[in-house]
């Protein structure tokens, strides 16, 4: 089987992040919308570090305004993701980019996308999950909409809540009102941190966010004691190397931490991110982890039975899927 068609799960994408810059450009000239130099002269997406990827992602979601922008988005998404043989995957959506926290308009939103959702999954075989995502560096008051939007909504399609954007605006307990709504409201959680914050911002966020699951989490190899803790309150990194090489959180790739990460007993998996920004795929990221690390199938297998495992799905899901992943001959 070749590494394209090997069946796989990736737990850590962003849905807007996740769109073809040609489909953000055939919007923006269909709706006559200015979203500035945000393409490079191979009509890639164009940023220079962390930030300016925060301000061209939050200009190409300018263009997406209808809860039909997100069915087009989510089908597109999905048909691509498959193609690289994912099976399930997990999602990360934002109330701030579908209606403005609007608990309304996001249940509009949110219909279009389940509904492209379960026609890919007929059409692709592909079954997809959202987790509801605050934005960070739009601030605590911000993310309490989000996380009333994930409450509200939490069910079949919406598994999770979480937070992404800018990991060093403020300190993890300054959003706790949110992710304590959300805990309540009975949906698991994952939070980016140590992607840019190092081990302290693993620490705090375990500590005060009571996550499941951190996104990156690279930082905390710094700190054996930080790896305990995440060990013994058996937390699962979602991991992505292709977007940390290329957003200089690490150097380059031979000098990315994730087989510490594994054999330090930490659990990992891997995902894309934000593909298109970051010229990544699963194929991608599978074809890097065997050059440079010599992984192998059972490593793959071993990455994909992590991931459904620590997934946010219903257990229905996860057995089918665990079913889809086991070896063939
Ligand atoms: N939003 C989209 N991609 C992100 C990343 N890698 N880190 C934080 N926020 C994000
Ligand atoms: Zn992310």
């Amino acid at each position: 089987m070749t590494v394209q068609a090997m069946p796989k799960v990736e737990l850590h994408t962003h849905l807007e992040g996740c769109a073809p810059p040609a489909f953000i450009h055939a919007l923006a000239y269909e709706k006559k919308i200015d979203i500035g130099g945000i393409f490079n002269a191979d009509g890639g997406y164009a940023f220079r570090d962390f930030d300016h990827f925060l301000k061209i992602y939050e200009a190409a979601c300018t263009t997406l305004q209808t809860p039909e922008d997100f069915r087009r988005l989510t089908m597109a998404v999905l048909e691509e993701t498959a193609a690289h043989g994912v099976i399930y995957m997990e999602t990360f959506v934002s109330p701030d980019f579908c209606g403005g926290g609007d608990l309304a308009a996001w249940k509009d939103y949110l219909a279009a996308i389940k509904d492209a959702a379960d026609e890919a999954e007929a059409k692709f075989g592909i079954t997809l999950r959202g987790i509801v995502t605050g934005i960070r560096h739009f601030g605590p008051e911000a993310c309490k909409p989000a996380a009333r939007c994930a409450a509200e909504t939490f069910g079949d399609f919406i598994t999770g809540y979480g937070m992404a954007g800018g990991e060093m605006v403020g300190r993890p307990g300054d959003y706790a009102y949110s992710f304590d709504m959300a805990r309540e409201a009975g949906l698991p959680l994952t939070c980016h941190a140590g992607e840019w914050g190092g081990a302290t911002m693993v620490k705090e966020t375990i500590r005060d966010l009571k996550v499941e699951r951190i996104g990156h989490g690279i930082g905390a190899i710094e700190d054996r004691a930080v790896l305990d803790e995440i060990i013994e309150k058996d937390i699962m990194l979602e991991v992505c190397p292709g977007s940390n090489v290329v957003l200089k959180a690490v150097e380059d790739w031979a000098s990315h931490p994730i087989v510490k990460l594994r054999d330090a007993g930490v659990k990992v998996t891997v995902s894309t991110d934000d593909p298109p920004f970051f010229h990544t795929t699963m194929t991608a990221e599978y074809t890097m982890l065997n050059r440079t690390f010599g992984w192998e199938v059972e490593d793959f297998q071993q990455l994909n039975q992590t991931a459904i495992a620590a997934a946010f799905c219903d257990e229905d899901t996860r057995t089918c899927i665990t079913k889809r992943l086991e070896p063939t001959s």
